[in-house]
């Protein structure tokens, strides 16, 4: 009865008053908003390189989140001009998306004893320089690839030692370089690079070069000692998102697995039958591809010549190491390779028909690895962890979907994969 009275007493007093309400309403709507997209933007730099924006980028990434563009938001936060790095033209902080939040995602990737803080390599360099420059993700396990340091104080590029890295990472620190500038870090063939050292023998099936997989880095990780099974091992994990207990399959042929796995553990065959065979059986008939190699002499060297005569028994070539265990097994005599998981329960990894399932060396391994199903959601599911800083959870699938679809129509661009998901609701916040 009041406002009725007051509304009888004065009817404009009333109508002033309800506008003034009104528009304090619509400026507490428009701040909240404004908060909420500043406070997205923040949350997405921080993301994607640990560090808070600058005034002028973040400005620019909260006009461009108003818009509704979230991604060209978070590629403002990490596209550095990476020919001159005095003259920054985006955001000078993007060089730490690649000096600190690359460097810490691939940490886990490129070590095989999983130890923090591993130095800067070839390997990790490929990786994070695939990043920076574009290249179709997917290539870095097969294409001939490799990123060197440069510069004043940076050693020149040893297939024997890691000095180079060392070196630029120094710099890195100091801050008198970064991995996000092509005048500190440049693309180059392995080819170019490491024979120009001096003569790397590969010693395959057309001396091929596979990404990573003939990196110094990586062979000091997983062809050191060992059987050379480690790299499944890893391949599978990282690249895949599938650890080999995941997708052991006891049905497959045992016909490949070498001597040295024994096919009575503690006498009870069974256990090689339910158990061993399941790894064993698919993973000694793919990693035949890296029958070649060794790392000593703190380098990847090809050891073919070392076959002869092994299969006769004995020898000391590591393939064939061990063979008095079961002397039946599998006599590893060249680099040739099949995969017996592209059928049964492991088709689920979605393997290309159209690529090398079958083949002699590294390369076509890798290239077959990189056309999965598997492959491109795997780095999905890493990205939105990266991004998310935390692992997606069920009823987030839609998101994986999405990103692992747009990652591959977009050519693999792992940039443009992580700061789509920085851009993810879930992620930046709302
Ligand atoms: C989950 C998969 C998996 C299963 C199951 C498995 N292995 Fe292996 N095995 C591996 C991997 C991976 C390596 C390489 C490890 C390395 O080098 O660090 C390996 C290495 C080996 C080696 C070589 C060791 C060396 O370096 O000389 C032998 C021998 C072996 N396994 C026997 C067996 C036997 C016997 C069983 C069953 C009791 C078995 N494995 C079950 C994955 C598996």
């Amino acid at each position: 009865m009041k406002a009725q009275q007051g509304t009888g007493r004065n009817p404009s007093a009333y109508s002033r008053m309800a506008r003034a309400i009104f528009m304090v309403q619509i400026a507490l709507v428009s701040f909240s908003a404004q908060a909420g997209v500043t406070d997205q933007a923040m949350q997405m730099h921080k993301r994607l390189t640990q560090v808070e924006p600058t005034q002028a980028v973040l400005s620019q990434m909260v006009s461009l989140i108003s818009q509704g563009n979230h991604i060209a938001a978070a590629l403002v936060a990490i596209d550095h001009d990476k020919n001159d790095l005095a003259n920054v033209s985006f955001s000078p902080r993007a060089k730490y998306f690649y000096d600190v939040t690359l460097r810490s995602m691939f940490n886990s990737w490129v070590t095989n004893a999983n130890l923090p803080n591993t130095p800067l390599n070839d390997y990790y360099a490929l990786l994070i320089g695939a990043v920076r420059e574009g290249i179709p993700f997917k290539e870095v396990l097969y294409s001939d690839l490799i990123f060197v340091g440069q510069g004043t104080g940076v050693a020149a590029y040893n297939y024997s030692a890691n000095n180079n890295y060392t070196d630029l990472e120094n710099k890195v620190i100091q801050g008198t370089a970064s991995l996000a500038a092509e005048v500190d870090f440049r693309q180059d063939v392995q080819e170019n690079v490491i024979t120009a050292n001096g003569t790397i023998n590969l010693d395959m099936v057309g001396n091929k070069t596979a990404g990573a997989l003939t990196l110094r880095g990586f062979g000091n990780e997983f062809y050191t000692a060992g059987t050379n099974r480690r790299v499944a091992q890893t391949i599978y994990k990282e690249y895949l998102c599938s650890p080999l207990m995941t997708i052991k399959d006891n049905t497959i042929s045992d016909h490949r697995v070498r001597r040295d796995v024994d096919r009575s553990p503690s006498g009870d065959s069974m256990q090689f039958i339910s158990n061993c065979k399941g790894c064993h059986g698919g993973m000694d008939a793919q990693m035949g591809a890296f029958g070649s190699y060794q790392f000593t002499n703190n380098r990847i060297n090809g050891n073919s010549t070392n076959y002869a005569g092994q299969n006769v028994g004995g020898g000391t070539h590591k393939y064939n190491q061990n063979g008095n265990v079961f002397p039946q097994g599998y006599v590893t005599v060249n680099d040739d390779w099949s995969n017996p998981w592209v059928n049964g329960q492991n088709s689920a990894l979605g393997w290309d028909l159209s690529q090398p399932t079958s083949g002699f060396g590294a390369e076509p391994w890798g290239r077959m690895i990189a056309h999965t199903d598997a492959f491109a959601t795997c780095m999905a599911k890493r990205a939105f962890t990266q991004m998310c800083a935390r692992e997606p959870a069920l009823g987030e699938e839609v998101y994986i979907n999405n990103l692992t679809n747009t990652f591959v129509s977009q050519n693999y661009s792992m940039k443009g994969l992580l700061a789509e998901a920085a851009s993810l609701p879930p992620c930046r916040g709302n």
